[in-house]
């Protein structure tokens, strides 16, 4: 975020009392801030108790004898699979709609939980019968279709353990997680639909397992039909989903598993090249995404409809689509394609057909929406809409008041939800019947979540202050480690404040207390609300022969929040021949490759030097106000004082 936008943020005073309809039922909802600054763990306690089923109760709640290795209700089983599917069912709710999905070229299919259920206890039948049992890995590979939830769900019907890649991912990026997690199984499809056009998901976990000559760790691939696209087929590993599931038999029962058994291994860009493969597990994270996703959004299973705008690779579509929606009885729409194809009004055509009462979606959307203006949403009717959620980056507050008015008809209620793939659920957010709006702030920590904002060293700042954000307690759904590296947990978040997590985040208390998100302040970017690491791409760009040297900024960008901006030395014998325009284009084309679309650099600078300090770090401030187009700031800790002059005059 520049300064011009933290300025112009910190001069907000717009406020928003919750309207009578959410006030009505506020008094219960400010009795669980108090319970719970009473006694944390008893309040945990009994959410676990009363938003899920467990198969044995727990008598522990926390124990956090060897930390940073929390367990959460650790004596207890339970079944997660169960609480989001058959529970439902039993209590009477079978014919409830889980989803209403709908493909980007509009075909559709409505599921209710009884036959969710059903299709989950072929899946976890198939599985078995692959082989799959409590503890193994399975990839995930597929696009936004009911399988995937399917898939997802069956895995954890078994006690085994998902990791699912974004279907944007480069095959390079698919084997990187695969051989990390050594997993047995691939989910996949053919293809799906992006933008009115098949992409290929199919042929990518082809070229992912045979990168290199190494034999992966994948016994077999289930492909499910999507696409309709050609594929390759290996005999003896790849098998159709469609196939198998029509021979597997209908009845499948839930086996209990500890509350700590791993759920998900989620991989995000961490500040080194290598992602991390974010462990979560079973008891504590369905908890609190449960409660979260309750409160959040002033939930009402029984009428509301719910959207979550997030693709099933990110964190959000694992606690917001699938786990805490489902745990919850809720119905939701799902939904496959680009919000712009084949027109642009499309989800607000899929809002006003489904009647979709709660959205929750990212800032980078919502500016996207304002750039092609307010007529496009206006045409449809989205009076259904009674909450609005925002994640995976701050808003800003004119993006806020336009969601608010234009998508909520200037009176339903925005909730700006901070959390992280590691907290695995929201964290900071208003509460729509208590809290009193101001647009740009997440605000105040959910109840049961301690956070504050400390100085370099650890001090905790005051009101009107900043600094950095971290949380003071453990909490059910946080991380329980990287995978096969608890080193690396250990020193990314717990090495700087000893007994406090440190999230990566700047942050700033208002006068009256509530929390303003500034950014990132390590090397992490934010492009579109997904997770960069400016380390990543550097050596994706190094590994290209025609690159001596690369430096990677994040810089603002108005749309998607911030945009991956290369600097670039080039090898002169290689590059001379290519031309700079080609140059970068050849190596905004690799980037997309070995990483995925989604790293794609806006643009590619190619330079001469780069600034460095003394002791040769890249001073990458600096190239973020070339970036940027701003004044250059003060170089006079560089190495070479003249560097900045020479990139400046070699990109006039
Ligand atoms: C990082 C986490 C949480 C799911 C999506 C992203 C930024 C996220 C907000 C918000 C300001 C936010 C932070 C955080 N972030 N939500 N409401 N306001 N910043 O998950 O990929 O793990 O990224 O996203 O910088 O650390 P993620």
């Amino acid at each position: 975020m520049t300064m011009n936008n933290i300025d112009n943020l910190l001069h907000e005073s717009r406020r928003f009392p919750p309207s009578e309809v959410f006030a009505a039922g506020s008094a219960e909802t400010r009795r669980l801030y108090e319970e719970a600054a009473a006694d944390r763990e008893g309040f945990w306690a009994k959410q676990a108790k009363e938003l899920l089923h467990w198969h044995k109760p727990f008598t522990q709640t926390l124990d956090w004898t060897n930390p940073p290795f929390a367990k959460w209700f650790g004596d207890g089983e339970l079944n997660v699979a169960y609480n989001c599917l058959d529970r439902h069912v039993l209590a009477g709710n079978g014919d409830r709609v889980a989803l209403h999905w709908e493909g980007e070229p509009g075909d559709q299919r409505t599921i209710t939980y009884a036959e969710l259920t059903a299709e989950v206890k072929k899946a976890a039948n198939l599985l078995a019968a692959l082989g799959i049992g409590a503890g193994d890995r399975v990839a995930i590979y597929l696009p936004v279709v009911p399988e995937a939830l399917i898939a997802m769900l069956a895995v954890a019907r078994l006690g085994a353990i998902h990791s699912v890649v974004f279907g944007g991912f480069s095959a390079e990026s698919l084997r990187a997680r695969i051989d990390d997690a050594e997993a047995k199984l691939v989910i996949t499809a053919d293809g799906g639909y992006r933008k009115g056009k098949v992409f290929p998901l199919k042929a990518a976990v082809d070229a992912a397992l045979t990168l290199t000559d190494k034999a992966s760790s994948v016994t077999n691939v289930l492909v499910v039909k999507r696409g309709g696209n050609d594929v390759e087929w290996t005999h003896g590993r790849d098998l159709w989903w469609h196939d198998e599931i029509a021979q597997v038999d209908s009845e499948h029962t839930a086996k209990p598993f500890p509350a700590e058994n791993p759920l998900f291994i989620l991989y995000t860009s961490g500040t080194t090249g290598k992602p991390k493969g974010i462990l979560h597990t079973s008891g504590g994270y369905l908890t609190q995404v449960a409660f979260s996703h309750r409160q959040v959004f002033d939930l009402k299973p029984e009428t509301d409809v719910y959207w979550c705008t997030a693709d099933v690779g990110w964190v959000t579509g694992h606690s917001y689509t699938v786990y805490g929606p489902l745990a919850n009885g809720t119905t939701q729409v799902l939904y496959e394609g680009t919000p712009d194809t084949p027109h642009p009004g499309r989800w607000w055509e899929l809002i006003q057909k489904y009647g979709v009462t709660t959205l929750y979606t990212a800032p980078t959307a919502i500016r996207t929406f304002m750039k092609l203006g307010r007529q496009i949403p206006q045409e449809f009717d989205l009076s259904s809409l009674r909450v609005l959620g925002s994640v995976g980056e701050p808003i800003n507050p004119e993006a806020w008041i336009w969601y608010r008015d234009v998508i909520g008809g200037g009176e339903t209620p925005v909730v700006d939800t901070w959390w992280q793939t590691e907290t695995g659920a929201i964290m900071v957010s208003a509460l729509p019947g208590v809290t009193t709006l101001k647009p740009g702030s997440a605000q105040v920590p959910l109840p049961g979540i301690s956070i504050d904002i400390v100085t370099d060293d650890g001090t905790p700042v005051g009101k009107d202050e900043g600094g950095l954000l971290v949380v003071t307690e453990p909490w059910p759904a946080m991380l329980r480690g990287i995978w096969g590296d608890p080193e690396r947990f250990k020193e990314t978040y717990w090495e700087k404040f000893g007994d406090r997590y440190f999230a990566g985040d700047g942050a700033r208390y208002d006068k009256d207390g509530d929390i303003w998100l500034m950014g990132r302040v390590d090397d992490v970017m934010n492009v579109s609300g997904h997770r960069l690491s400016t380390a990543e791409i550097e050596s994706s760009l190094v590994a290209h022969p025609m690159v001596a040297e690369a430096a990677v900024v994040g810089a603002s960008d108005e749309t998607t929040g911030q945009a991956v901006v290369a600097f670039v030395i080039t090898r002169a014998s290689q590059a001379d021949a290519a031309g700079k325009d080609d140059a970068a284009a050849v190596l905004r084309a690799h980037v997309t490759q070995q990483i995925g679309a989604i790293a794609r650099p806006r643009q590619i600078f190619i330079v001469s030097e780069l600034p460095k300090t003394r002791s040769g770090k890249i001073m990458r401030r600096l190239l973020r106000d070339v970036a940027e187009g701003r004044e250059i700031g003060d170089t006079t800790t560089l190495a070479d004082a003249n560097v900045m002059t020479l990139i400046s005059e070699t990109l006039r």
